[in-house]
């Protein structure tokens, strides 16, 4: 049996979620409610095997939990018609592990149903959020994020990857017919916009919903889509590119939404707001090591009470990456949960022993950026008629 990874301890504290703040201890049944998404049910584990004979360790642990349409696309699909993938980042500094299970999950599904991928980089939308960033910064950031994408092994016939500020020729005709059906009380309503709200960022959720259509637009026919990301950035998809897809024409964008991987501090996301107790692709094997022995996490005070009580997996984060990330194996990670909250195995040695497979896969994932700067040309398109022609294509 898989225990699953959510921190239960109180379930009746405030939280929230939105595109750029998220705070408290998150009560993943209550976002669906509140969102108005559908679980992952049983039977839609049960298509993912069908289709793609197994079912990947992110859905059987439930960490995508949540989707809209899912069953709906998968139909298609088996139907015969092919889907794409969407998804993004906001570049505001480094990667963290947190960004990368979406990205991890989307890679996954190109391989499995051989689908093509829009992956867009927000400059703007980080430069109008942010107080101290310049353009200039969050442009050059994007490039330097794009490496953590190319590192996870994204097949570059099949990936289109865009900076906004660099891509707006093919992007503003779309984001203009889709603002036209926008007012701003819904987007104040979606977004909690208010009077103080820049003129740039009230008009931004526009272009987050473009790529939703973007390759139906270029390849003139109706191509399904579908998003995977954290369940933050569906305010996006339900406020603006599901509500405006029938009034231009297009297929409802399909969205599959992950939990958040968690700092390791005592609750909260992993968040580049945090950074000691986040951990970045670019960080030093050191500065891995030191993060995660410095890590929260759900031991007693004193050895003989843990060995008496047994450790609290629930709310430790060392558990959660585990169960996220580094134990990939059902019956090793429950060995892990069963030793930890029996008494049998103490902090130290369990931190001491995802260190090192978080060094590791950091190590391993640092040697893949480095090679992925000599293919940037292979993934970015550029911004000329027909909006699909990559630079190593010139
Ligand atoms: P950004 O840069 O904040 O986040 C990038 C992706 O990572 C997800 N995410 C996480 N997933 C798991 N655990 C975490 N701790 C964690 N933190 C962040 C986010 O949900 C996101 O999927 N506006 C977007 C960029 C964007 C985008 C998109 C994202 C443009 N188009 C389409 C998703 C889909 C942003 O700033 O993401």
């Amino acid at each position: 049996m898989i225990h699953v990874a959510e921190d239960h301890q109180d379930s009746q504290e405030e939280f929230t979620v939105t595109p750029w703040t998220v705070k408290g201890t998150i009560d993943y049944d209550k976002l669906i409610e509140k969102f108005g998404t559908t679980k992952i049910s049983q039977s839609i584990l049960k298509k993912f095997q069908k289709l793609t004979g197994e079912i990947h360790p992110f859905l059987r642990r439930g960490i995508f939990y949540s989707h809209r349409d899912l069953d709906w696309i998968l139909e298609r699909y088996q139907a015969g018609e092919e889907f794409f993938l969407y998804t993004g980042r906001g570049p505001t500094g480094n990667v963290h592990l947190g960004h990368l299970i979406p990205w991890i999950f989307t890679k996954y599904l190109q391989d499995k149903f051989n689908a093509e991928l829009y992956f867009q980089y927000t400059d703007d939308e980080r430069f109008l959020y942010s107080d101290s960033s310049t353009l200039e910064e969050t442009h050059t950031t994007a490039y330097d994020n794009l490496l953590d994408l190319i590192a996870l092994g994204f097949d570059p016939k099949k990936t289109f990857a865009f900076l906004d500020t660099d891509y707006m020729r093919t992007l503003y005709p779309i984001a203009a017919k889709i603002s036209k059906h926008i007012t701003l009380s819904t987007a104040k309503s979606i977004f909690g916009f208010e009077n103080s709200t820049n003129l740039g960022l009230i008009f931004f959720p526009t272009l987050e919903a473009v790529p939703c259509f973007l390759p139906s637009v270029l390849k003139g026919k109706n191509i399904p889509c579908l998003i995977p990301a954290a369940i933050d950035q569906d305010p996006y998809w339900r406020g603006i590119a599901r509500e405006v897809a029938p009034k231009l024409g297009f297929y409802k964008p399909a969205q599959i939404h992950c939990k958040f991987m968690p700092g390791l501090g005592q609750g909260g996301k992993m968040s580049a707001s945090e950074p000691d107790t986040a951990i970045f692709t670019t960080d030093p094997p050191k500065v891995v090591e030191r993060k995660v022995m410095n890590s929260f996490t759900g031991g007693r005070k004193t050895v003989e009470e843990q060995r008496r009580l047994g450790a609290q997996a629930d709310i430790c984060p060392i558990y959660h990456y585990y169960y996220f990330l580094f134990e990939q194996n059902d019956s090793e990670l429950g060995k892990i949960y069963d030793d930890c909250t029996s008494g049998r195995l103490l902090c130290g040695d369990c931190k001491h022993l995802l260190a090192s497979r978080v060094v590791e896969y950091v190590e391993r994932h640092q040697e893949k950026r480095e090679k992925a700067k000599e293919l940037v040309d292979e993934f970015v398109v550029q911004d000329v008629k027909g909006g699909l022609r990559k630079k190593s294509e010139s």
